[in-house]
């Protein structure tokens, strides 16, 4: 017969390794997700050309950038594409202004999405430049903070769904 010390000790085992799995795991670069703030915005915003620039967004990032990241040999070759689809981002934010007055926003929230869409592009610029020189180990960080701005306007202006 366990004693009842041993039977409490092999429940509070089993507490803690409950709690451990039930840790929310953390994003770490290379999941193919971003951080979803889901709840209360400030203004949700719905646009066909919105979600199809969104896509196009979300393939670069993380079908491209953080695939080429994973795979670790061959490393100017991952750095290149990487300065490619940073490239093709530039592009693609520069069209998030032209469909602003679609959003139906107040002048203060068409600001607040305006900067966050520059912040986005200035750090994909520098994404591109440091992807450029091949200076690999700066990208994971960055992209990291890319992600922040993504899911920074996600809570502002993306509804739930
Ligand atoms: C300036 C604001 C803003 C920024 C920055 C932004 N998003 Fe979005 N995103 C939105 C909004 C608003 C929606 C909801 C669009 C809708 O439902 O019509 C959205 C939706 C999405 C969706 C869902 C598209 C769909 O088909 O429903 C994905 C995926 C996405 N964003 C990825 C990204 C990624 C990746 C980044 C960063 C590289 C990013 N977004 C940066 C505002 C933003």
């Amino acid at each position: 017969m366990p004693s009842k010390k041993y039977i409490r000790f092999l429940l509070l085992l089993l507490l803690c390794q409950f709690s451990l799995a039930c840790q929310s795991p953390g994003v770490k670069p290379g999941q193919k997700q971003f951080i979803d703030t889901q709840g209360a915005s400030l203004h949700a915003v719905q646009n066909d050309r919105l979600r199809a620039i969104m896509n196009e967004f979300n393939a670069l990032m993380f079908e491209q950038m953080y695939t080429e990241l994973e795979l670790d040999q061959q490393r100017r070759k991952k750095a290149k594409a990487i300065a490619e689809a940073a490239a093709a981002l530039n592009r693609t934010v520069t069209e998030l202004p032209g469909i602003l007055s679609d959003l139906q926003l107040t002048a203060d929230e068409q600001d607040v999405f305006r900067g966050l869409a520059v912040d986005l592009q200035r750090q994909a610029s520098a994404l591109e430049e440091h992807a450029d020189r091949g200076d690999v180990e700066a990208l994971r960080p960055m992209l990291y903070r890319m992600n922040t701005t993504c899911s920074a306007c996600h809570s502002l202006f993306r509804g739930p769904r």
